[in-house]
């Protein structure tokens, strides 16, 4: 039988660690258990977070209500398939891998096995991410009220029609590296302009963390923030010209467009 309130993490990499360090603010360790494809790692890991460690995929996902898979998208069928037989009935199985489709897990589980994708991103460690759910076909609100409480220590939880969810994965998903990579860029720039590399990062990640903090407390439309820091023929207002003439606007969006079409042939090509 499942224990109510018991999850087995599948996979304890860059994400389940980032999902497994939050979802530990509010849940019971003595609830978790998590497995690894590298046994050690595992143990390793769950000592790390006073959590038990499986010695197998199936040993983990015998009694848990909840089973998270947060393994590569190309390992995803076989760990689905190697742990069918020992899903308790009822369980509800969570995949955080990008492009998988909650019907090609559902192929691959018992019958009836209430699915539930989630695009979440990295940030998660520090309780500030944002993660996504869609229900597959026998998931409930019910099941999606129960997994948005399970993340509700990772930051914003959302809901969305599965067909969006290669969209999610264009901007939350991915977006961390995109806003990391901004950063490496001012703080190159500070570089160049003569300030120490320590003075230059922390300059440029506070002015990013800052500027996001205030987009999200204001609620102001971004356009009016940005004009609120450009005055008539300042130095900010030539910056984002140069940003616009170098196509910098245009380059965002078809960077995501890449991850949203990349996302969508990542699940085609392992349904086919
Ligand atoms: N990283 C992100 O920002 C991000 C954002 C959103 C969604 N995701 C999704 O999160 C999932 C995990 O990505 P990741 O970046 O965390 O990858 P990762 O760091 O490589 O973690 C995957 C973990 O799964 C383990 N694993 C592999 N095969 C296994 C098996 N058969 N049974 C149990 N564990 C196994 C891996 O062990 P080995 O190293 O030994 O293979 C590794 O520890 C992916 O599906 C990805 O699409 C990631």
């Amino acid at each position: 039988m499942a224990n109510s309130s018991s999850t087995a993490f599948i996979g304890i990499g860059v994400m389940g660690e980032a999902i497994l360090t939050s979802v530990l603010r509010t849940v019971d360790p003595q609830h978790v258990r998590v497995a690894d494809g590298r046994v050690e790692y595992a143990r390793e890991r769950a000592a790390a977070h006073g959590v038990r460690a499986a010695a197998s995929n199936t040993e983990a996902v015998d009694g848990a209500a909840v089973v998270l898979l947060a393994v590569k998208p190309k390992d995803i069928g076989a760990v689905a398939e190697e742990i069918a037989p020992a899903i308790t009935p009822g369980a509800v199985v969570v995949s955080v891998a990008a492009g998988i489709s909650t019907a090609f897990l559902e192929s691959r589980l018992p019958a009836g096995t209430p699915v539930v994708r989630v695009m979440p991103n990295t940030p998660a460690t520090i309780g500030a991410g944002v993660s996504v759910l869609s229900a597959g076909t026998h998931a409930t609100p019910a099941h999606l009220d129960q997994i948005s409480t399970l993340l509700e220590g990772t930051g914003a939880v959302y809901r969305v029609d599965e067909p969006y969810q290669d969209a999610v994965t264009a901007i939350s998903g991915s977006g961390p590296a995109y806003v990391f990579y901004l950063i490496d860029a001012l703080a190159e720039a500070g570089v160049l302009g003569g300030l120490s590399r320590d003075l230059a990062r922390d300059l440029a990640v506070r002015t990013v963390a800052g500027a996001g903090a205030m987009a999200q407390q204001t609620g102001e439309h971004p356009v009016v923030l940005r004009e609120r820091v450009s005055s008539p023929a300042g130095t900010t207002v030539a910056a984002l010209r140069e940003l616009d003439e170098r196509g910098v606007r245009a380059a965002v969006i078809a960077a995501a467009e890449t991850v949203r079409t990349r996302s969508i042939e990542m699940g085609r090509e392992l349904d086919s």
